[in-house]
């Protein structure tokens, strides 16, 4: 890999050690890659390390910390949540022994986040501070930030691991490899919905579904690009189309006439001819709800809503949803989103109303932490209701990741009744 002369004084230890070390691991992937060259980055998503005491968890957390320290970033940065908000672990009932078993982990994350001056995000919604523009490059850790940013904004990013992401975000530079070449971007599958779907009658949980069913088929790393989709798509819609990654390691997908890089289907193809092509109907989609939903019973433990983290526009509907109701007793609700959309979410009146009704907003951390933590046994959860494709795909596809849980996966609409009657109902056409 050719290296400038600046990169070169980097690498000899001229800026540091921090600088050096993280140029060495740039260096050793980009020639993994055959990177001809390192290319600057406009911004860093950091630290999807969320797991929290056990070996994984403190391995991983030493090799950060040794090379953050006393490192400085060289662009801005937002970091993911973590796996609890110990502000919150009072209103969430978690065992004062569990609090303080996580919290000094967490506590180092949040101020290491503090010294090298990461902006304290905790999302995992890719947004805010950033001010991103078609072609920028960055280097984004999560594969749902990855994933969303590359697709709705046209950045450019490969899905980085913690290491990688930390020494980008120190060297302000990435190798030039994967998802930041423009002939890398482009589409290999068409996804077509079927004559027997509208388009216009899709609801967030079925956009979750279609891309679970999308990569169950393509299984490798081929760019799908889906074709006749609602033009009317907005970010909170293209959120929920991560669960191709549940069976592919495509860290982009296109919607034509939606994503910047396909306006049109020539456009996603790079004026290729797709090779194959996927057709989505009422029958693979029912398929597809019948595989995310592992269990047919109607009992209900918990229900988790923000996986990725809420948008304020799905904040808004929540709270209208169970404007003057009452979740039923016995039944969490925790409805995941960052601090930045909490704080709106709390000055508009709707975290209120949403807590009025019994839910709970939780804010930094990830919506599906907790059951990571231990709290399934503790809390005696079997059954966990989800209006994202995502959360139910891990359960589905990785049974070993949350174990002795069973999902119920339908629209945002369904999850609310759930939560006001205490049961799963099958879906209504007009949710
Ligand atoms: Fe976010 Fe946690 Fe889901 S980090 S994408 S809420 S698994």
């Amino acid at each position: 890999m050719k290296l400038t002369q600046e990169e070169r004084r980097m690498l000899d230890g001229t800026y540091g050690d921090q600088v050096a070390s993280a140029m060495v691991l740039l260096t050793k992937l980009g020639e993994a890659y055959d990177a001809e060259k390192l290319i600057d980055i406009r911004g860093a998503h950091l630290f999807a390390w969320k797991i929290n005491g056990e070996m994984p968890g403190d391995v991983v957390l030493g090799q950060i910390e040794q090379m953050a320290g006393g490192a400085t970033l060289r662009v801005p940065c937002t970091t993911n949540p973590v796996c609890l908000n110990p502000d919150l672990a009072e209103r969430l009932d978690i065992p004062r022994d569990m609090a303080e078993e996580h919290g000094p982990n967490i506590a180092k994350l949040q101020q290491l986040c503090k010294n090298i001056g990461a902006i304290p995000t905790y999302s995992c919604h890719f947004h805010y501070p950033f001010q991103p523009k078609l072609g920028d490059s960055y280097a984004l850790t999560e594969s749902n930030v990855c994933m969303f940013a590359n697709a709705w904004y046209g950045i450019r990013s490969n899905m980085e691991g913690d290491l990688t992401a930390l020494a980008a975000a120190i060297v302000g530079k990435t190798p030039y490899y994967g998802m930041h070449l423009a002939a890398n971007r482009r589409g290999r599958v068409l996804v077509r919905l079927s004559e027997d779907m509208d388009p216009y009658t899709l609801r967030t949980a079925d956009f979750g579904a279609i891309s679970y069913h999308a990569g169950k088929v393509i299984a490798d790393d081929r760019i799908p690009v889906y074709d006749g989709f609602p033009q009317t798509m907005g970010p909170t819609q293209v959120k929920y189309m991560q669960p191709q990654i549940a069976n592919t390691s495509a860290p982009l997908f296109h919607i034509v006439g939606v994503t910047p890089e396909a306006p049109t289907l020539e456009a996603a193809f790079g004026g290729k001819v797709p090779r194959e092509a996927i057709h989505v109907g009422r029958r693979e989609l029912i398929d597809a709800y019948e595989r995310l939903n592992t269990t047919d019973k109607s009992a209900i433990d918990i229900i988790a809503i923000g996986c990725p983290h809420c948008t304020l526009e799905e904040i808004r509907e929540l709270a209208s949803l169970l404007e003057g109701r009452r979740i039923s007793a016995n039944l969490r609700v925790l409805i995941g989103t960052s601090s930045a959309v909490g704080a709106l979410a709390h000055r508009m009146g709707l975290a209120h109303t949403i807590e009025r009704a019994g839910g709970i907003l939780l804010t930094d951390m990830c919506t599906v932490g907790i059951l990571l933590l231990g709290l399934i046994r503790e809390w005696n959860i079997r059954y966990v209701a989800t209006n994202s494709a995502c959360a139910a795909s891990i359960c589905a596809e990785h049974p070993a990741f949350v174990p002795g849980i069973d999902i119920r996966f339908g629209s945002t609409r369904q999850c609310v009744r759930a939560a006001l009657t205490g049961r799963w109902e099958e879906s209504n056409a007009d949710e």
